[in-house]
């Protein structure tokens, strides 16, 4: 028996468990200090009323014969697909909803989607950037080569057409620098894809974050996108679903490659090891995409994003560099005193008991850099601030 040895190649632990273990050794040596956690983009408002109502509705008819249900379908049930293509419908984005497949959310989705694709394929990711897309592809075996994002460019890599690719990998608005492609540059990659015959995988699973209206919040808004490219998006971020578990992947039919639909791999992975997310959380995801609560979710990232303005404002008002906070919930700051990423993950935590994440757990670029969320607490976070303008 031997063992998957791409598995050597990966670090230790993956960023979030290595910081929620750094977290808990530096509690056991100082029981009393009072932490703000800023590290994890995990959200800490409830669930919207009428997602709770719906999914209450749905505990009570599950607990009934007459509306039992059991294995549904795998790609999710007929209501909810509905409800997302009107969603896009509203961004004048056209779907079937056989393109639409319902998951447990876009981080599995974003790992999984690689079994459709061969080992060969040649993977271009940019750097800095979630950690799931290099840890999957370098579990896999895949060969990756990366796009430089930093300051120059907006920490916006833009294509290469000398640089030859097969699957790439984008994330607007970026995770984690907040940065976000406009049309135009969206349409180049788009271009640019069609040109090399690869995919992109669009991860759009802060979308709706997005406050400029001259900016798109999905990649099918850039003409010939549904011949090239893939979106994961979820519940998580937008309706506060980080421990309900719902997210969804959009694969048109156009996408096709050696006379092969996309679509149809997934549809066949998906029901081969997939059983679908549970009927009761369905409903609750329909809930928030309908009016009611929609709104109420908007009223939460809103509340988020009144904290990312909080924390912007400190940062200026110190002179740090930063990206991000306008239109995504993370701000991206420039390490003070040449700090490295973890130096500076330290001394926050020891001098203001304080977590982000280290921006080179998100790639070499990341290096110097540092990421705080504005998924907290409103008190937490003008505390938070007071301490970082105390100690900086
Ligand atoms: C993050 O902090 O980058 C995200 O919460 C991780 C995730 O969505 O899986």
């Amino acid at each position: 028996m031997k063992i998957n040895d791409n598995y050597n190649n990966l670090t230790e632990s993956y960023l979030f468990s290595t910081i929620s273990k750094k977290i808990a050794e530096f509690k056991e040596k100082n029981p009393n200090a009072d932490i703000i956690k800023m590290g994890i983009g995990d959200v800490t408002l409830p669930l919207a009323k009428t997602v709770v109502d719906a999914m209450t509705k749905a505990s009570m008819e599950m607990g009934k014969k007459e509306s039992f249900r059991g294995y549904g379908p795998e790609q999710g049930y007929d209501f909810l697909r509905a409800s997302i293509k009107e969603y896009y419908g509203k961004k004048n984005v056209s779907l079937k909803d056989d393109e639409i497949f319902v998951s447990d959310g876009a981080k599995s989705d974003l790992g999984n989607i690689l079994d459709i694709f061969s080992i060969d394929n040649k993977v271009l990711i940019p750097d800095p950037v979630y950690p799931v897309y290099l840890d999957t592809n370098i579990m896999a075996g895949r060969e990756v080569a990366f796009m430089k994002a930093g300051e120059e460019n907006n920490f916006l890599p833009m294509p290469d057409e000398s640089v030859a690719a097969d699957i790439i990998y984008l994330c607007s608005p970026n995770n984690p620098t907040g940065s976000v492609y406009t049309y135009e540059m969206l349409a180049k990659w788009v271009q640019y894809a069609i040109n090399q015959n690869a995919v992109i995988l669009f991860d759009a699973a802060y979308e709706c974050f997005i406050k400029d209206k001259s900016l798109p919040t999905s990649i099918y808004l850039i003409p010939g996108a549904e011949k090239c490219a893939i979106e994961f998006s979820s519940f998580s971020k937008m309706a506060g679903f980080t421990g309900t578990r719902c997210g969804y992947t959009v694969i048109p039919m156009a996408l096709e490659f050696e006379g092969v639909k996309l679509n149809k791999l997934w549809l066949r992975r998906q029901t081969t090891k997939f059983n679908g997310v549970p009927y009761i959380i369905q409903r609750g995801a329909e809930a928030a995409l309908c009016d009611e609560g929609f709104a109420q979710c908007r009223n939460n990232i809103e509340y988020y994003m009144k904290n990312a303005e909080i924390m912007a404002e400190t940062f200026r008002k110190k002179g740090i560099y930063f990206t991000g906070g306008e239109n995504s919930p993370y701000i991206w700051l420039k390490c003070p005193d040449n700090m490295t990423s973890w130096e500076f993950f330290d001394y926050l935590l020891e001098k203001a008991n304080l977590v982000g994440t280290p921006g080179s757990g998100f790639g070499e670029n990341g290096e110097g850099f540092f990421r705080l969320t504005a998924f907290g607490d409103r008190d937490n976070t003008i505390e938070a601030m007071k301490r970082i303008e105390k100690l900086l």
